[in-house]
């Protein structure tokens, strides 16, 4: 039983590893690691209950898992770095809105997770994670008693068996099929964050086709910026909608010019 396990094991992590690392048309800077744990927590308050579809193996996921947890060696260095940054200047890991912010206040520098989320949020990052169904997964916790949990809480999940599979377990479908979640398991679009026009750009050539409503936000652009920018918008058929707010907070909300309204 253990030995097929771990080949079973050995072998989705090599094809994981291979396929969404070193497989340029399938890798993305955005991915910072694979959890083997079974994705059973949403951190945001009020976040949706995970629910994926029998067909859905693998996915992606912001929250990092605490045990079973690959980490690429780029995202991780970064957060080496951030950490000592970020403690340096007496910043806290609070982040609103997540659960994670209790477990700070009364675990403090005991546990990494407080840091390691708030890091990943401000970098947009995502985690891989299966789904696996009847409450089956690469790696369980057994949840003895200890620092964790107060009395003996059994196995989180089952092991998942090599010789019950009812599907391919080394079957990857490329990066782009895979559907994304933030830490409220809501779905989110990826690659539609621009943080240069030349990104914004191409991303106006994708929500285009679907005729989608954009509302976007200007930090401290400069006026040249901003126009250039409009100037994209109307090009792409758009047509924009200030709204004015105090603290200098401006939107635009940009339509397609026709259809909606
Ligand atoms: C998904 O699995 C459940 C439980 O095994 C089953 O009842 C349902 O029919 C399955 N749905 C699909 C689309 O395969
Ligand atoms: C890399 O990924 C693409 C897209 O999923 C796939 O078509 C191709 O066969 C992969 N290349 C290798 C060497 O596995």
């Amino acid at each position: 039983m253990i030995w097929k396990f771990r080949r079973c094991f050995i072998k989705f992590v090599r094809a994981l590893i291979v396929n969404y690392y070193y497989n340029a048309s399938n890798f993305s800077p955005s991915v910072y690691g694979a959890s083997l744990q079974r994705p059973r927590f949403v951190p945001g308050k009020h976040g949706n209950k995970i629910q994926l579809d029998n067909e859905t193996h693998l996915f992606l996921y912001q929250l990092v898992g605490t045990w079973g947890q690959i980490l690429f060696p780029k995202p991780w260095k970064e957060f080496r770095l951030w950490y000592d940054l970020h403690k340096s200047k007496g910043i806290k890991p609070f982040l609103d809105g997540m659960v994670t912010n209790g477990w700070y206040k009364r675990m403090g520098e005991r546990i990494w997770t407080p840091w390691f989320i708030k890091f990943i949020y401000s970098r947009g990052y995502f985690n891989i994670y299966t789904n696996f169904q009847h409450e089956r997964a690469l790696s369980v916790s057994h949840r003895d008693a200890g620092v964790n949990y107060g009395k003996t809480a059994g196995p989180d999940s089952q092991l998942l068996d090599e010789s019950s599979l009812d599907f391919n377990l080394l079957e990857m479908q490329p990066l782009s099929n895979l559907k994304w979640y933030d830490y409220c398991f809501r779905e989110v679009l990826p690659g539609r964050v621009g943080r240069t026009l030349d990104e914004v750009g191409s991303i106006l050539q994708t929500v285009q086709k679907d005729r989608s409503v954009l509302l976007v936000t200007i930090f401290g652009g400069s006026g040249t910026l901003t126009r250039n920018m409009l100037c994209h918008f109307r090009e792409a058929k758009y047509k924009e909608l200030y709204i004015d707010r105090p603290l200098g907070l401006n939107f635009y909300l940009i339509l397609p010019e026709e259809g909606i309204l």
